[in-house]
């Protein structure tokens, strides 16, 4: 929770804006391609199995004597994803992820020789509420991975600071197309979560920006008129596609019933182009011939050295990554929280609710 560590989370470099992020025919082929294969499921049906789980993993937030109910935290924001692990998925989006114009200023922005596409996903939605109050994406290390470390361990790995030389150096291109009059901006924290922040505001059309998501709080603004942001029907399992009455309009659906039809208006659609970095060459061969990766082992020893210089008490755990008094100590010491000072623009949805 410390001010003086949290002043330390900041990314690479001041986010860059790029008017003009995709060619007009490049954003056809990628909505046309949203249209084409549907149905997509909810962002929150990408993190969370069941009803229960998303409740129990909400609540954290909720001030005392409330109680949560589904209606509170589900928001109608859907997701898809067109290249995984640096493979394009869809040939006519090759250029689109392939993109010399994006891998030419990420190199820039991190001062790297070298680039490699990694992700091309998209974010869609009708009026929507977001109460997430800021987060940080998930950030990977040399030697750790999604399948094997769990990804609260790598968000602590990367609050606590001590694990820099094997991060992953990554940056985004984040493009936004969203006509709607009401809210939808941008809020990021340049400066770490207790900085000043910062706002892209909408509208917003073909506007990108190159950030390292992992090292930055950010967090989408609610948008769209206030009474269309909650369809009645909405459930974990409902599903976004193209309105086959309307040439450029949507809907959401609930197994078969429609609860919402969205004007071309009122559509917030996001692409999020993503890239790993390399600095030169030695960088790069460290990183594909994994000869200096982290191991679960030397994770610990890593943090059970600074919290030992940090005086804290702590014996070693036998099963570190289902310790829950370790999960505790790690969570306590190093989670820096969420960010403090909000636009007035878009304040802070904590204190909203
Ligand atoms: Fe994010």
């Amino acid at each position: 929770m410390s001010e003086a560590m949290s002043s330390h989370f900041r990314p690479v470099g001041e986010p860059l804006v790029v008017d003009g992020a995709y060619r007009d025919d490049q954003h056809a082929r990628l909505l046309q391609a949203v249209r084409d294969n549907g149905p997509w499921k909810l962002i929150l049906a990408q993190h969370f199995a069941s009803v229960e789980e998303l409740i129990a993993t909400m609540s954290g937030a909720m001030p005392e004597g409330v109680t949560p109910t589904l209606d509170m935290f589900l928001t109608p924001a859907f997701r898809g994803f067109f290249a995984e692990q640096g493979v394009c998925k869809h040939p006519e989006l090759e250029d689109c992820f392939y993109n010399s114009d994006f891998m030419a200023r990420t190199r820039a922005y991190w001062n790297a020789q070298y680039v490699r596409p990694e992700q091309l996903m998209f974010n869609i939605q009708g009026p929507a509420d977001n109460l997430d109050p800021g987060h940080l994406d998930a950030v990977t290390f040399r030697g750790t991975h999604s399948r094997s470390t769990p990804i609260w361990l790598m968000n602590i790995m990367a609050k606590s600071g001590l694990f820099q030389d094997w991060l992953l150096k990554k940056a985004q291109v984040i493009t936004w197309f969203y006509k709607g009059e009401v809210g939808g901006g941008f809020t990021y924290w340049p400066d770490g979560p207790h900085g000043q922040p910062r706002r892209i505001a909408a509208p917003m059309w073909n506007r990108g920006v190159v950030v390292q998501n992992e090292m930055m709080y950010h967090r989408g603004e609610p948008n769209g008129p206030v009474e269309m942001r909650h369809p009645e029907g909405l459930d974990l399992h409902s599903l976004i596609e193209a309105d086959p009455d309307d040439a450029t309009g949507w809907r959401i659906r609930t197994d078969d019933r429609v609860i919402q039809h969205i004007p071309e208006q009122e559509i917030r659609f996001l692409v999020h182009w993503g890239a790993e970095v390399y600095e030169d060459l030695d960088e790069m061969k460290k990183v594909m011939d994994h000869t200096d990766d982290l191991d679960t082992q030397r994770i610990v020893d890593i943090f059970m050295a600074d919290l030992k210089q940090r005086g804290i008490q702590c014996d070693e755990p036998a099963d570190p990554l289902h310790d829950q008094a370790f999960i505790m100590q790690l969570v306590d010491v190093y989670d820096i929280g969420a960010p403090s000072i909000y636009p007035p623009e878009a304040p802070s949805p904590l204190q909203a609710a």
